[in-house]
């Protein structure tokens, strides 16, 4: 929210007095000093009026996880264990999953609390690249780059996927870089050639990748670089 519109929602604080405040540069957000009304205030921003917190603001919090076969990229479940079970952190009901995997797909998860970091990593606007691993049933045919690579029609949804780019790694297995993330959008891709995705791995979301030290379960936070990338 912008700065001004924070400082007029407090009780203590008409819009001309919020104006003012900004004008005498007496608020800083994160310790620098504002005085844009247009400055944008987030939760997780520490907000001042001279020596006063107005906002203490909440800790961002950023994990990559090396999703198991077998659990639901889901908060919860009647039936089988989350991803968030995963988790041995306090706040974990406060988290969400920046795009999700089917049950039996395995790698990269991206989980925070900043919904803004993570519409940036999955929105296709952003155009970031979700790469997989794919194993498939039978042989991938020579003509299935260039179908991918058109993009190909869902009905369901009523749109044209955007180009993906496939390497055929050998006779059943591929690497597969998508712009979005639509429902079962791998598995509906090959369904297309009615081949069937029996082994499926993220390895990569945009400018991140799968640690490799990662075990399947295994969890870290990402690093600040990490954070920034995106
Ligand atoms: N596409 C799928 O079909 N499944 C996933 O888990 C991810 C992408």
């Amino acid at each position: 929210m912008r700065v001004d519109r924070f400082l007029s929602n407090l009780p203590r604080f008409n819009r001309q007095q919020a104006r003012r405040l900004l004008v005498e540069r007496r608020i800083s957000v994160d310790g620098v000093t504002v005085s844009d009304p247009h400055y944008e205030v987030r939760e997780f921003s520490r907000v001042c009026l001279d020596a006063e917190v107005l906002q203490a603001g909440k800790p961002a919090r950023y994990f990559m996880l090396h999703k198991p076969q077998g659990c639901v990229s889901a908060t919860s479940d009647p039936q089988h264990p989350t991803v968030l079970d995963l988790l041995r952190e306090s706040d974990k009901n406060e988290l969400h999953i920046a795009g999700r995997l089917d049950f039996n797909t395995t790698g990269l998860m991206l989980i925070t609390n900043d919904g803004q970091w993570s519409r940036r990593l999955t929105q296709p606007t952003t155009k970031l690249p979700k790469v997989y691993r794919v194993e498939t049933e039978d042989v991938i045919g020579p003509d299935y780059a260039a179908t991918f690579a058109a993009g190909l029609y869902f009905a369901f949804e009523d749109l044209t996927t955007q180009p993906a780019e496939l390497a055929v790694l050998g006779p059943t297995t591929a690497r597969l870089s998508i712009i979005e993330g639509r429902y079962h959008q791998v598995k509906r891709m090959f369904g297309y050639f009615n081949n069937k995705v029996i082994g499926l791995h993220r390895e990569r979301m945009g400018p991140l990748e799968l640690d490799p030290a990662l075990a399947p379960g295994e969890y870290r936070a990402l690093t600040v670089e990490e954070i920034h990338q995106v």
